[in-house]
């Protein structure tokens, strides 16, 4: 599976370079006006036409595909998705190219987690915290992509939620803003590399505007409602560190915003997003969304829906077809204004100008480059590198990992042992391989298939009743010298319109983990999904466990690495893990109420459950590591500080065990007294830091007004003077310094 240094080297050079220079905008204005002169009304609705390849769908059908060739050489399809390869695009662009004004289409793909190469889940890489891998993964994604004919990923995801019921949290960073905001930049750099128009740069794309990731009750589309100092406090900030990063697109979201579907909603597109933001992009409403403002019971028909969305600053209509049928109708009725839409269309032009599609439609669409660059084993080196370091260790008592190399019998149980398809997770690019996909017990036979035995056993399906395996799976333990457990969900239990009210291990995976328990060997359990997971029983008795998501083409080989120590795991939670789903919406930078309760055991008149802890199972920023780091000599070079000062904050990190490891240091702040309220503690910066058994080193943070301002009430970004803890630690529940300071007017 490895490969010579030279092309490791080579490869992420060439990454490194990439991610590094940025090339220079050039103004296309007075191009994008001669053409806009040129073009006919429907050919300036065709641009804000967007189809889906009918064979491809990844939303509803809302038409069937005759038809579909012909708008295309008549010029009313502007873009498409979910057409893949050089040569399927260039075929495609043929058909464009025989419009009137030949203007090339642009392609789409939701490339959310690799293209070829499938990378673990986005939420999987936000528990890595490592933002350099993060923007490295999806420059690999980009180059795949863009030698594969396509120019644009529907990527990052960008909402924050705070419930694992949603199962489009695998999709995006979890529940805090300060991280998604790094991890949303890193994301678009990644895609966009150098800027859009180079070979291995795509368009990205940050979704889905706005909050949709607040559904009530977790579950998908359902509507969102809060105040407008939450929005702009938790909800938009990774959208705007996409923008200022240079997102060229925004998508935006399916659910009602207060009331109003965000397709039509002129605050968040127009007065905020291209408004105050000054964003020169486009926004492509999510799929068929413009039409769904009728089910909504916003809009009477399309033509309502059309207007409303125009209106609202929707520019492209990704498969509703209610811009292309009605948009000239309601032109003449003087219903939506010819600017608004010349505006969208310049600005879809603009793009495919920057992407070079005029000088040559078909620059992506190159096979003899899609061959050399696809599935590279240096690219699959960079899926295994994240994939380990995605991985969260959550339990490791007596010393059980990492297991010697040297066991004579290892036994695998558990529906997802040798499960190859649910390693991609959902919102993978489907080749239907799933040999591109290493499966545990894959990894683990290459990692010591040679001088261990290994013994399988499934023990029960991920989610029937039947318990008719136990025995076998029993047996095999009782012959191994450790037994290591792969339970979890499908790899499509979570994703798009796979919301679930029990978050539970399905099935009877726990019953099975019991009865492997009660053999008295040693067990691992490695726990798989898209989104948090409760296993409260295995995390009362099992030794060892680790969280493993879905780490895409490399999974079995990543998870090798980490159970037998070849990588120290230094994943850390991005979303708290309840103990039971009555708990959700949970985050651990909640207000303290008036009664917040100080133990579990005080519940009276206190904002407690009767039946369950207020506390997480498992905590934001959680994760265990083969050796230990001690945090000392914390120092702020003052006490006292104005808008204007900053305060260096300095401490000293060691690395007290025997191996190599990394941390993952966390910076909270508490603002005590303000009006109005704030958080027990907030994420206010980070670092990954690797060191040497025995090593130590200074870590330096920075403390100026942006870490301590936030929205009142009338949506001023203001800081109030008074008393702020400072708290550092491991997690968010595992802090190792403290210190106090004040913000004087
Ligand atoms: C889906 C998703 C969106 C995706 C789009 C195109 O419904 O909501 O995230 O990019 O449609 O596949």
């Amino acid at each position: 599976m490895f490969f010579n240094q030279k092309t490791k080297l080579l490869a992420i050079a060439l990454l490194a370079v990439s991610v590094s220079v940025r090339a220079q905008k050039v103004d296309y204005s007075a191009k994008v006006e001669r053409l806009l002169s040129q073009m006919t009304l429907e050919e300036k609705l065709g641009q804000l036409n967007q189809y889906s390849n009918a064979s491809d769908q990844t939303g509803p059908i809302t038409r069937n595909s005759d038809g579909q060739i012909d708008e295309i050489r008549k010029g009313r399809v502007g873009s498409m998705l979910n057409v893949r390869g050089a040569k399927n695009t260039r075929l495609l662009q043929q058909e464009a190219l025989k419009s009137r004004l030949k203007i090339p289409m642009i392609f789409g793909q939701d490339v959310v987690h690799g293209y070829r190469v499938t990378f673990p889940l986005p939420l999987a890489e936000a528990a890595s915290w490592d933002l350099e891998m993060i923007e490295k993964t999806a420059r690999v994604a980009a180059t795949e992509a863009a030698a594969s004919g396509i120019q644009w990923t529907f990527a990052p995801m960008v909402d924050i939620s705070r419930d694992a019921r949603w199962g489009r949290v695998m999709e995006g960073a979890g529940e805090d803003t300060y991280l998604g905001s790094k991890i949303a930049v890193a994301r678009v750099r990644g895609f966009q590399g150098k800027g859009i128009g180079q070979l291995d740069a795509v368009m990205a794309c940050a979704k889905h505007f706005a909050a949709y990731g607040a559904a009530v009750a977790g579950r998908d589309y359902n509507s969102v409602d809060m105040s407008l100092r939450q929005l702009w406090q938790y909800y938009l900030p990774p959208f705007k560190a996409a923008v200022d990063a240079g997102a060229a697109t925004l998508m935006n979201s399916f659910n009602d915003l207060n009331g109003t579907p965000a397709t039509a909603s002129a605050y968040l597109q127009r007065d905020i997003l291209k408004g105050a933001w000054k964003f020169d992009g486009f926004v492509v409403s999510d799929w068929g969304s413009i039409g769904e403002m009728i089910p909504h019971g916003y809009a009477k028909d399309c033509k309502d829906a059309a207007e409303m969305a125009m209106n609202g600053g929707s520019d492209m209509d990704m498969e509703s077809r209610c811009y292309i049928e009605n948009l000239a109708v309601l032109l003449k009725e003087g219903k939506v204004k010819e600017a608004q839409i010349n505006d969208a269309v310049r600005r879809i032009l603009t793009k495919k100008f920057e992407l070079g599609l005029f000088e040559n439609p078909y620059r992506f669409s190159d096979e003899k480059r899609e061959k050399q660059v696809l599935n590279s084993p240096a690219f699959r080196e960079v899926a295994r590198d994240m994939a380990r370091k995605s991985i969260v260790l959550l339990k490791n008592e007596k010393q059980v990992l990492p297991l010697a190399k040297n066991l004579k019998t290892i036994a695998l149980v558990g529906p997802l042992a040798k499960s190859n398809e649910d390693m991609k997770g959902f919102w993978s690019v489907d080749w239907g391989k799933n040999d591109q996909l290493v499966s545990l017990y894959e990894g683990v036979q290459a990692k010591v298939g040679n001088q261990a035995k290994l013994l399988y056993a499934q023990g029960c399906g991920v989610e029937d009743t039947s318990t008719q395996g136990f025995a076998q799976a029993v047996q095999a333990a009782q012959q191994a010298d450790v037994v290591v457990m792969a339970v979890g969900e499908k790899y499509d239990m979570s994703g798009e319109g796979h919301s679930r009210s029990n978050i539970h291990l399905p099935g009877v995976q726990e019953e099975l983990i019991k009865a492997i328990q009660a053999t008295g060997k040693p067990v691992v359990v490695l726990v798989m999904g898209g989104r948090p997971l409760i296993f409260n029983w295995t995390a009362d008795h099992v030794p060892a466990i680790a969280f493993t998501w879905w780490l895409g083409s490399e999974a079995g080989n990543a998870m090798a690495d980490v159970l037998f120590g070849d990588y120290n795991p230094s994943g850390k939670l991005p979303m708290s893990f309840p103990r039971s789903e009555g708990q959700l919406p949970l985050y651990y930078n909640y207000l303290h109420t008036g009664r917040w309760p100080q133990n579990d055991s005080e519940k009276q008149y206190k904002s407690a459950y009767l039946d369950v802890s207020n506390s997480p199972r498992y905590a934001f920023g959680y994760g265990l590591s083969y050796t230990k780091f001690e945090y000392s000599d914390l120092k702020l070079s003052r006490k006292n500080m104005t808008d204007t000062d900053q305060i260096e904050v300095s401490f000293v990190l060691k690395n007290a065990g025997t191996r190599e490891g990394e941390e993952v240091v966390q910076l909270y702040l508490r603002d005590v007294v303000a009006q109005p309220l704030r958080p027990v503690q907030e994420l206010k910066d980070f670092r990954k830091v690797k060191l040497k058994a025995q090593e130590t080193t200074q870590i330096r943070f920075v403390i100026d007004r942006e870490k301590l301002a936030f929205y009142n009430d009338q949506l001023d970004w203001i800081t109030q003077a008074g008393d702020f803890d400072l708290m550092i630690g491991a997690a968010c529940n595992d802090i190792r310094l403290t210190d106090h300071f004040t913000l004087t007017k």
